[in-house]
């Protein structure tokens, strides 16, 4: 890869030759470089290339959009916005609840902080420091890995939590919110399971204690499903797994497969309700693009389709029985899965270039590896990007 100018910048690196690659063309979960060489795609881009790089079903619902109302008003209501929102609702199990729209993940967060702050006319949120949560200011205060150190974020917006795994977790947490002043917090931000940050989930005993302190103290309790919605670890959505009773519900990356920048806040009806007869101080020139809408419509009949939800069930266990297999390699320390969303601890740390040079794109950090394939990869394509992952960390010096 020589060195060129670009006239654009890249994320979250120096900009001195950085990492990157050139996408001639896709096909399903495969990516083809200019000079032909395959890639399959083992973290589905960043966890949003959930039903492959062009699913038919979602760009079918897309061009009908475009040859229809390709854009839209805020306030616009267009053939399919009512009827695809009420079938999110449904697919999500909450039709008691709204739907605020936006254009992606962060913006997504972003809104759940507003509404949060809003209804309880309180300031702070508790979040976790294994989290990731998005880049806009909010998002990025909430977030508690390294991408928030650089913008000098106030430091009186977010209070972080123990891990759920540290003893004595709630009861320190209990802890925490008495000294802050229960009246300051807002919300709990929490991504259900932790994506990019390394794949750690809470316990149900965990869950059942974060309930119990939003009960106690009318804390409202915000999950980040922006990685976890639609179908990625194994259930329609990560909250499903736990019985758990969200105010807010982040939506993004999967909600469009990563067809087109989207996302959606959902809200509980004591919130929505609210705003009947109170101002909604919130909203985006791209509020519910059709575009969105009409690639949700697609990613709703893929997921509610009972062949999907059988394959679904079938490629998670495919995935769970890899996943086993490289235990016992000398390259790996240790290994978590949810689903078809796993991270692979390393003894070695290997770089992004070496996995590529084998025909495999995922998540590489540090020696931390986070695998996401497509949910709509085939056991044959799956077993193969294992078989080059496995080729990758195999005598690597
Ligand atoms: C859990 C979680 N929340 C929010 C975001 C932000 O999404 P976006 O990059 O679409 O703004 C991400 C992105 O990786 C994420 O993983």
């Amino acid at each position: 890869m020589e060195e060129l100018e670009y006239p654009f910048f890249f994320t979250w690196v120096k900009q001195k030759n950085p990492l990157r690659f050139s996408i001639a063309s896709v096909d399903g979960v495969k990516i083809y470089t200019d000079t032909g060489h395959e890639l399959i795609d083992m973290s589905s881009i960043s966890y949003q290339a959930s039903f492959g790089h062009n699913h038919p079903t979602i760009i079918k619902y897309m061009k009908e959009q475009l040859d229809t109302v390709p854009m839209s008003a805020p306030r616009g209501i267009f053939p399919g916005k009512t009827e695809v929102t009420h079938e999110l609702l449904k697919y999500m199990d909450k039709k008691d609840g709204k739907i605020f729209y936006t254009t992606g993940g962060a913006e997504t967060v972003e809104n759940a902080l507003k509404f949060a702050r809003d209804i309880t006319k309180r300031k702070i949120v508790l979040a976790r420091q294994t989290s990731y949560h998005g880049a806009t200011l909010g998002a990025l205060a909430a977030t508690g890995d390294w991408r928030n150190k650089a913008h000098m974020i106030p430091e009186n917006w977010v209070v972080r939590i123990p891990e759920p795994h540290e003893p004595d977790a709630i009861a320190r947490t209990r802890e925490i919110i008495l000294q802050t002043g229960p009246d300051k917090i807002a919300a709990f931000i929490l991504e259900t399971i932790t994506g990019g940050n390394g794949v750690y989930a809470g316990t149900q005993e965990w869950w059942d204690g974060i309930s119990e302190l939003c009960r106690e103290f009318g804390i409202l309790l915000i999950m980040d499903e922006v990685i976890c919605g639609f179908g990625r670890t194994g259930l329609s959505f990560g909250y499903m797994h736990y019985n758990v009773k969200p105010d807010i519900i982040c939506l993004a990356k999967g909600i469009t497969g990563g067809m087109v920048p989207f996302g959606a806040v959902w809200t509980s009806e004591p919130i929505h309700t609210y705003y009947m007869n109170n101002v909604l101080a919130n909203g985006l020139t791209n509020y519910a693009h059709p575009m969105g809408i009409a690639a949700l419509k697609g990613v709703l009949e893929i997921c509610q389709d009972f062949d999907f939800q059988k394959h679904l069930e079938h490629i998670s266990q495919v995935f769970k029985r890899e996943m086993e297999s490289l235990r016992s390699m000398k390259e790996v320390e240790t290994i978590r899965y949810h689903g078809m969303l796993a991270a692979v601890d390393l003894t070695v740390d290997i770089t992004w270039k070496r996995f590529f040079d084998n025909g495999i794109h995922l998540a590489t950090q540090n020696k931390r590896i986070v695998l996401a394939p497509p949910l709509i990869i085939t056991e044959k394509e799956l077993v193969e990007g294992m078989n080059r992952f496995k080729n990758a960390l195999k005598d690597f010096e």
